[in-house]
């Protein structure tokens, strides 16, 4: 069992799952501060403790995610790891079910909670934080020392799913805790910036960690029909292809932006500070831009109160939506 618990692929295996290949590969690079000896055996020959991985929707990430935080509990002793995603819908939805679901069954001694998961037979922890309390990044440390009896133990893992949807201060909050191992996954974001562009085209950033690009192609079995149909109804020059398909930023090229899209994003997450006015003073202006087909087109809203702008967006399309009528004032 030695060989197997060295190596998250195999142990993965032993679980009786089945990773992709490029899942296997992210599990080996995410991995390789904590286990150099298995990364060079796959083939990693510079060992780094920061993975950036951009992928297709629907590739697999959350998956992968799961996976490498189960391995991370079962295998490092007084281990820690914190993973944060756009909310705490999707962190439950996505991170803490799916763990429960694939290893409930494997660990019933671990505590699966809603805000973490506990491995009591080793002492280690992960955490589920939300977003908006980036503060709390800063608490949770996990050094990685040698135990009593001469074994290494501890270790920080950061996970970060959907990063685009995560504001940069939250990451910035997170880097103050020295992490063994941090993992950035998400699908491309419209906007050419954040930590997440950064990881893969900002030098600085790039040299540290290792930038994973995972197209529509490059799963195990590829959706040939889902590829075939974007293609025919947008072509492949289109954003819907590159960043859908071929997992590309796309915005920097997008006709029609009036606002800087850097200085945009930046607005978005600074919103100001007398937004709170909007409730009785201002008036309510909403957009909506409806998801006319299945698949990864989304339906998507914008309600503006004031100086303050929400926005949402849904996989539902437009066959799931029922409109009544619309009041003719808020
Ligand atoms: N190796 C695997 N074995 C079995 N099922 C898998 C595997 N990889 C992914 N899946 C399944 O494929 C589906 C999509 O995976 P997942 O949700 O992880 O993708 P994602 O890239 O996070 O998607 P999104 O872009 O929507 O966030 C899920 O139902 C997941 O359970
Ligand atoms: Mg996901």
């Amino acid at each position: 069992m030695a060989e197997v618990g060295d190596d998250p692929v195999l142990w993965a295996i032993a679980c009786g799952l089945k990773p992709q290949k490029w899942q296997a590969r992210a599990l080996w690079l995410a991995t390789a501060g904590l286990l150099p000896e298995t990364a060079k055996k796959n083939g990693i020959q510079e060992i780094k403790n920061e993975l950036a991985v951009v992928a297709a929707n629907g590739a697999g990430k959350s998956w992968v995610v799961c996976v490498l935080i189960a391995y991370w509990l079962w295998r490092v002793r007084k281990g820690a790891v914190v993973v944060t995603s756009a909310s705490w819908r999707q962190l439950r939805a996505q991170i803490a079910s799916g763990i429960k679901t694939m290893f409930g069954g494997i660990f019933p001694q671990w505590e699966f909670l809603d805000t973490r998961v506990e491995n009591p037979v080793n002492g280690s922890v992960c955490h589920f934080l939300s977003v908006d309390t980036p503060g709390r990044f800063e608490g949770i440390h996990s050094r990685r020392e040698m135990g009593d009896d001469g074994i290494m133990v501890g270790g920080l893992l950061q996970v970060f799913d959907e990063a685009k949807t995560i504001p940069n201060a939250v990451e910035a909050a997170a880097q103050r805790s020295k992490a063994l191992s941090k993992v950035v996954v998400s699908s491309p974001a419209g906007l050419p910036s954040g930590f997440h562009y950064d990881m893969f085209h900002n030098p600085q950033r790039s040299s540290l960690c290792y930038p994973m690009k995972v197209t529509a192609y490059d799963v195990d079995n590829p959706d040939f029909d889902q590829i075939e149909k974007i293609e025919a109804l947008h072509g492949k020059d289109s954003v819907q292809f590159r960043s859908q398909i071929m997992a590309e930023w796309t915005a920097s090229e997008r006709k029609g932006v009036v606002v800087n899209a850097v200085h945009l994003a930046r607005m978005m997450e600074n919103p100001p500070s007398n937004a709170g006015e909007w409730k009785s003073k201002s008036e309510w202006r909403a957009f909506v831009d409806l998801s006319w087909m299945a698949g990864g087109d989304r339906t998507a809203v914008a309600i503006r109160r004031g100086k303050h702008i929400d926005r949402k967006s849904t996989r539902l399309n437009s066959s799931h939506l029922k409109l009544s009528r619309m009041p003719s004032s808020a």
